[in-house]
C-alpha cells in the first residue's frame, strides 16, 4: 500500500515538474522576467491609498470609475478600503490590441452608466505609461461638469510620458518594462496572476 503512495506522489512530481518546463499557458508565473510587486507590497499599498482617498473626500459625493479591464483587481481591492459612501462605475477604452505599444488613437468602448455632473470623480486605472488614454479621459468627463475629476492609478511609468498628466494618487512608480498581473495583461493573458511581474522579453518580441 505504502510504496503505491510513493509511486503516486512520484508521478504527481514528475507531472509538476513537466508542466512547469513547458512554461507559458501551463504555469503563469513562469513567464516572468522578475515578480516587481509581491501580492503583500500591493494589499499594503492599496490599503494606504484607501486611507488616503477616505479622508480626502470625507462629506463629498464621489463616483469611483474603474477603467476595465485592467483596473478590475486594484479597483475591488481598493473600494474595500475607501470607508465613505461611494458609487463605482466602469468604462471600457480601447488599449495596444496584442501589441505593448500604445497606437495613440483611445475609443471609448463602454460608456458610463450614470451622469457625473456635479459629482467628485475619481478615475482608477491599473496603469499610466504615454499617458494619452488618461489625458483623453480626463478631458472627457471634465466636459461632463463634474465636480471634480481625479486619477488613481496602481502603477506609474512616469519615464514614458507623451502628454502632461500627473496622478493625483499613486501605488508605484516603476521603471520603463513592459509589466503583467493583477489585473495587468499582455493580449489578454496574465490578468489573473496575483503578483505585478515583468514579462520574459521574448514571450513579446518575437520579431
Ligand atoms: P497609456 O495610454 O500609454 O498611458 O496606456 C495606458 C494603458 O496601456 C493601460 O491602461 C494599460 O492597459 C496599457 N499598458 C501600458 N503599459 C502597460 C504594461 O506595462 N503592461 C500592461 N499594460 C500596459
Ligand atoms: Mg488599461
Amino acid at each position: 500500500m505504502q510504496s503505491i503512495i510513493k509511486l503516486l506522489f512520484i508521478r504527481q512530481g514528475l507531472r509538476t515538474r513537466a508542466l512547469a518546463r513547458a512554461g507559458g499557458g501551463k504555469n503563469v508565473v513562469n513567464d516572468l522576467e522578475e515578480i516587481l510587486l509581491s501580492e503583500e507590497e500591493i494589499a499594503q499599498r492599496v490599503k494606504e491609498l484607501g486611507a488616503e482617498i477616505t479622508e480626502d473626500y470625507k462629506g463629498c459625493d464621489l463616483v469611483v470609475v474603474g477603467i476595465l479591464k485592467g483596473a478590475l483587481m486594484f479597483m475591488a481591492d481598493l473600494i474595500r478600503y475607501i470607508k465613505i459612501p461611494v458609487l463605482m462605475d466602469f468604462a471600457v477604452v480601447s488599449s495596444y490590441g496584442a501589441s505593448t505599444e500604445t497606437s495613440g488613437v483611445v475609443r471609448i468602448l463602454k460608456d458610463l452608466d450614470q451622469p457625473i455632473e456635479g459629482k467628485h470623480v475619481l478615475i482608477v486605472e491599473d496603469i499610466i505609461d504615454s499617458g494619452l488614454t488618461m489625458h483623453y479621459l480626463v478631458r472627457i468627463l471634465e466636459s461632463r461638469k463634474p465636480a471634480s475629476v481625479k486619477v488613481c492609478t496602481l502603477l506609474d511609468k512616469p519615464s514614458r510620458r507623451k502628454v502632461d498628466i500627473k496622478p493625483d494618487y499613486c501605488g508605484f512608480s516603476i521603471p520603463d518594462k513592459f509589466v503583467v498581473g493583477y489585473g495587468l495583461d499582455y493580449a489578454e493573458y496574465y490578468r489573473n496572476l496575483p503578483e505585478v511581474g515583468i514579462l520574459k522579453e521574448e514571450l513579446y518580441n518575437k520579431c
